[in-house]
């Protein structure tokens, strides 16, 4: 199969990299300015690297010659750190929205399958978090359903809602060229997936805040406090990396099954608030260290405008109803919190903790 991966070499990017060039059937045509994540594979005859960004004028032609012969065609490319979106909303907006559309229309000329990766962020906040409390106890005021949820965002001033609502517009566009000129397409919502090479550690190897993970491991190896932003009430559910990759190998797998289609990858099992998610990680850093301070380590709590600056708003919940990849792709995601946070929060501390041999 001849696949083109734009935006290959981040975090989702270098772990879907490993699983498919792994099988030789896998031919792989990719393109990203940055190689750091995903080195091990530029010596495999299999997998061709550009190191640019896809929608950059000069680079278009090299990729609809790439599109015009391959199988189907991977977006990964985006800016999707919370931090930015209230930060930096035009670059959010640039990215995740005009900046796809040119590999939209590419595929829609040439028909060529595209698996877009949007995000769990398109639902926005629940119903319930509009209604009394009580009113959580009813899944239709929460679960978030692919083809019946609606899509809920806040004010314009609240500049979060960027991300989610380029994404969104993103997802319309596939749609609608699907429906007027017959794409075939594939859209991913994905929901928090966790794994070994997300993000980075802030003064290490990048700036700013990245990701609950990434910044809560960061406080864990620097000694400074971990930080619940708002007291750490949002929710979030968790799934392992190497699960959400296979979901994304049926995809390509079972084409009949998953194209024309929205998915929702996300473990249910797996739901915390940001206040035990951050206890865990100090009680897993505890046992990967051997050092029982950890258990202890400081927990504050900060207001999200401290956090974040100026309009950002949280998504309270994200419980996905994951019935529609159960049934059409056989995917059921079983590893649970614990197991995926040891295994992550290792490869972290082997690589940032651990003194390297000269
Ligand atoms: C993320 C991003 O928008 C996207 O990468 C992605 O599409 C989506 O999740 C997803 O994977 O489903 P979010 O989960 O809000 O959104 O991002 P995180 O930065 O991981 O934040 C999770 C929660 O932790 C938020 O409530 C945030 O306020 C909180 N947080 C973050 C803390 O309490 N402390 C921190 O140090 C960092």
């Amino acid at each position: 199969m001849r696949v083109v991966i734009l935006g290959c070499g981040g975090f989702v990017g270098s772990h879907l990299l490993d699983n498919l060039l792994d099988d030789p059937r896998y031919q792989i045509e990719g393109w990203d300015p940055e190689d750091r994540k995903i080195r091990r594979h530029l010596v495999n005859p299999r997998f061709t690297l550009h190191r640019t960004v896809a929608h950059a004028p000069e680079a278009l032609v090299e990729v609809e010659r790439a599109i015009v012969h391959c199988d189907v065609v991977i977006n990964l490319a985006a800016i999707c750190n919370p931090a930015d979106y209230n930060t930096q909303p035009l670059a959010v907006i640039r990215a995740n929205l005009f900046d796809v559309y040119p590999i939209v229309e590419l595929c829609a000329k040439h028909r060529r399958w595209l698996v877009s990766f949007s995000t769990s962020e398109t639902y926005g906040r629940t119903i319930s978090s509009y209604l009394p409390a009580s009113s959580d106890a009813d899944p239709d005021l929460y679960e978030l359903r692919e083809d019946e949820t609606p899509l809920i965002m806040g004010p314009i001033r609240n500049q979060r809602w960027t991300y989610a609502c380029a994404k969104q517009m993103t997802e319309r566009l596939i749609y609608a060229h699907h429906t007027e000129e017959g794409l075939p397409f594939t859209i991913i919502r994905p929901l928090n997936f966790f794994g070994p090479r997300m993000d980075y550690i802030p003064t290490r190897d990048g700036d700013g805040v990245p990701r609950v993970l990434a910044c809560f491991m960061a406080a864990l190896l620097s000694g400074e406090p971990m930080q619940l932003v708002d007291g750490g009430h949002a929710r979030r559910t968790i799934v392992s990396i190497y699960e959400a990759v296979d979901a994304i190998r049926r995809v390509l797998e079972k084409p009949e099954a998953s194209q024309n289609q929205i998915f929702n990858i996300g473990n249910r099992q797996n739901e915390v608030t940001m206040a035990e998610l951050a206890d865990l990680m100090r009680r897993t850093y505890a046992t990967i260290t051997g050092d029982p301070r950890y258990n202890d380590h400081p927990i504050v709590t900060t207001s999200a405008e401290q956090f974040y600056g100026k309009g950002y708003e949280d998504c309270d919940r994200r419980m996905p109803d994951i019935g529609k990849a159960e049934r059409l792709l056989g995917w059921v995601p079983t590893m649970r919190l614990p197991e995926i946070l040891l295994g992550t929060m290792r490869s972290y501390h082997d690589e940032y903790a651990v003194p390297k041999a000269a």
